[in-house]
């Protein structure tokens, strides 16, 4: 299986993963800077402001680097009776908390996919990556007139297959312990959770019965350079860390999210639906546990996800992250504090020590 190095020019095998809401200009440049692959999470931004973000990563860099999106569709239409009945549960939680705000209906739910696809490609990052689906293919030819090569997201060895099959040229796999919302798009209702040790060589398999021999990039749980060395011993062309990079200074998850990361205890951390309405993994804190009985009403993403930002974004205003979406991969208690670009360096060094003890 071809390095990364080779297919993309990127001199480490790791990737920091893009976290939409967490993921900063400053964040992925430091990482391309020390020799990995930064990764902009742009699946909640608007499309001016992935322009934006994107000519400052640049600025920042003139390594390669990732934009990813959520494929989507670009209009939604709820049942507006599930929308009233969350907003009474989220505006009673409010009052309860003592937190002012209260639940609105938006003009739009999210911001239209298209658009941003649109502003993905004048932006012209080395490398687009996506969750949730598959691009169409005009877009994918899209996308390779402008040469930017496609990292698909996979949780099963299936959406493993349909990527490559797709002209993706890469494709994360997404074991059962990542943090983040689950970025796969083929199994209707329901929620694959395949651990990581199970993933990789599936999706190796899948990937070489395709015929297309593309990288196979890991992610879940990964937070240091054993795991990384692990991943690859199982088949992957590198590791992909998202919940090891939330902790750095230039991640812009809050201070109270940073801190409650060091205690998460493995038990504590689940999937969870009742933030966007979508499943993602998570600290299960007294939100979610406020909300445990109405998880099957909630209306679906990205309509949840849009009626909680009132709250998410009072609540973190006032310090409280136990009212928040605290995302994280269950091996959340070993992130290590630290600017990112130290953070690199560690894992590297890390994972030649891992290796060498390995090879004796
Ligand atoms: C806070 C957070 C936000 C995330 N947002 C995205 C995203 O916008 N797009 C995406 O493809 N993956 C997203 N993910 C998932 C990561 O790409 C990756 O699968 C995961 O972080 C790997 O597990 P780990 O957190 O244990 O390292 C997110 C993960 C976290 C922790």
């Amino acid at each position: 299986m071809a390095s990364l190095a080779e297919r993309f020019g990127i001199e480490l095998p790791l990737v920091q993963a893009p976290m939409a809401g967490a993921t900063t200009p400053e964040l992925v440049a430091a990482v391309s800077n020390a020799g990995g692959l930064g990764s902009l999470g742009a699946g909640y931004t608007e499309p001016q402001a992935i322009l934006d973000q994107a000519a400052r990563v640049r600025a920042l860099t003139d390594r390669p680097f990732a934009l990813n999106l959520f494929v989507l569709p670009d209009d939604f239409a709820p049942d507006m009776a599930a929308v009233a009945r969350a907003r009474e549960r989220l505006d009673a939680l409010m009052e309860r908390e003592g937190l002012a705000a209260r639940s609105t209906v938006p003009a739009r739910w999210a911001p239209r996919y298209s658009e941003q696809f649109a502003a993905l490609c004048e932006a012209r990052p080395a490398l687009a990556s996506f969750a949730f689906g598959l691009p169409t293919p005009a877009q994918m030819q899209e996308l390779r007139r402008r040469d930017i090569r496609v990292i698909g997201t996979a949780t099963t060895a299936a959406e493993a297959r349909a990527w490559a099959e797709h002209g993706a040229d890469a494709v994360c796999v997404q074991g059962a312990e990542a943090g983040g919302h689950r970025g796969g798009f083929l199994h209707a209702g329901e929620t694959p959770l395949v651990g990581l040790f199970a993933l990789v060589p599936l999706a190796v398999q899948a990937v070489a019965a395709s015929g297309r021999g593309i990288p196979v990039i890991a992610a879940g749980g990964i937070m240091d350079g054993a795991g990384m060395l692990a991943a690859e011993v199982l088949g992957a062309a590198a590791s992909q860390l998202g919940t090891a990079f939330l902790a750095c200074p230039e991640s812009s998850a809050t201070a109270a999210w940073k801190h409650d990361l060091a205690s998460a205890e493995d038990h504590r951390i689940a999937t969870i639906r009742s933030f966007s309405g979508r499943a993602a993994r998570g600290l299960r804190n007294r939100y979610v546990e406020a909300m445990e009985d109405a998880a099957d009403e909630l209306p679906p993403y990205p309509v949840l996800n849009a009626l909680t930002a009132p709250l998410r974004r009072a609540a973190a205003a006032a310090g409280r992250a136990d009212l928040i979406s605290e995302w994280c991969g269950q091996a959340a208690a070993l992130a290590r504090p630290q600017p990112a670009a130290e953070l690199v360096a560690r894992l590297m060094h890390e994972y030649r020590l891992a290796r060498r003890a390995l090879a004796h």
